[in-house]
């Protein structure tokens, strides 16, 4: 009698891919980096928290996935290139990547918000995310073609007081995904962005109860969303189950934006 069995491991989902994401020493960027090298992918751990990158690429390493940390300023184009070209060097190509860096910045009204923290958050949340693409998407066409996430925001469709810098800058990185997308869809390389509602991360730090319960009551499901729920979103996005999925904006808002 011959037995056979639907029970074979699956294949890893990312196996032979390499990826850059940047902001991966905490937060989002950490839990993506970690789940992209669970599934077989050659991760570079991309950010200016050089410690923290390290940390997050032997976390990787001792649970059997490949990995490297390299220290990147996002709001420096010199910087930027060196980190996509470590990528490339070290593990041989650049198929996914995940420009996710990003800080909240200064909370002031607009008449109010000075010209320095302005230039601050544009640098890192917008600035950053154009170095990003204008040195991974040379290196992704060279290896063969591949997939980008971009880490927008609620705040890239919605306003929110006190914000003017962090809304334009997310704004903005929904029209540069959606030019790229556009500019380079015929030759095998796909653009989308994460809109996260409020995530539960370091990011948040800073504020007291009240402003918390605040955050969690614009979100009709009761709760901040987790860094977990935004990197299924992103793996997606990365994957080839998302094969016609390019140049959109897609939410993971517990509701927030559905009001
Ligand atoms: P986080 O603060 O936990 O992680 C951000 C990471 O980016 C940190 O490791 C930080 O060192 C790094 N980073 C900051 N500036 C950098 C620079 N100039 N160069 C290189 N690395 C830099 O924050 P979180 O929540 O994981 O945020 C990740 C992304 O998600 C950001 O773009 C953020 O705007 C976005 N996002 C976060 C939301 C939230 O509520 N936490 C909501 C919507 C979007």
């Amino acid at each position: 009698m011959t037995t056979t069995s639907n029970h074979s491991a699956p294949a890893a989902e990312f196996a032979g891919k390499t990826a850059l994401v940047t902001g991966a020493a905490s937060g989002i960027g950490l839990v993506v980096a970690r789940r992209l090298a669970a599934e077989g992918a050659a991760v570079v751990v991309a950010d200016y928290n050089e410690q923290g990158a390290k940390e997050t690429a032997e976390a990787i390493t001792a649970a059997g996935g490949r990995a490297a940390a390299v220290r990147v300023d996002v709001t420096d184009p010199e910087s930027v290139r060196g980190a996509v070209d470590l990528t490339v060097e070290t593990f041989g190509g650049l198929h996914l990547a995940v420009n996710n860096a990003g800080i909240a910045g200064a909370s002031a009204p607009t008449g109010e918000y000075t010209v320095q923290d302005w230039q601050r958050v544009i640098d890192t949340n917008l600035n950053g995310v154009f170095y990003s693409l204008r040195y991974e998407l040379p290196q992704i066409l060279a290896s063969g073609g591949g997939a980008v996430v971009n880490m927008s925001s609620i705040l890239g469709t919605n306003g929110f007081a006190g914000s003017a810098a962090y809304s334009a800058a997310k704004h903005a990185v929904v029209g540069l995904t959606k030019t790229a997308a556009v500019e380079y869809a015929a030759q095998g390389v796909r653009v989308n962005a994460v809109a996260p509602g409020f995530i539960d991360t370091p990011l948040l730090k800073g504020g007291d109860d009240a402003q918390r319960q605040h955050l969690i009551s614009l979100h009709p499901q009761g709760r901040l969303g987790t860094a977990e729920e935004v990197a299924e979103l992103t793996l997606f996005l990365l994957s080839d189950r998302a094969s016609f999925v390019n140049g959109s904006y897609h939410l993971v808002d517990g509701a927030y934006a559905a009001r």
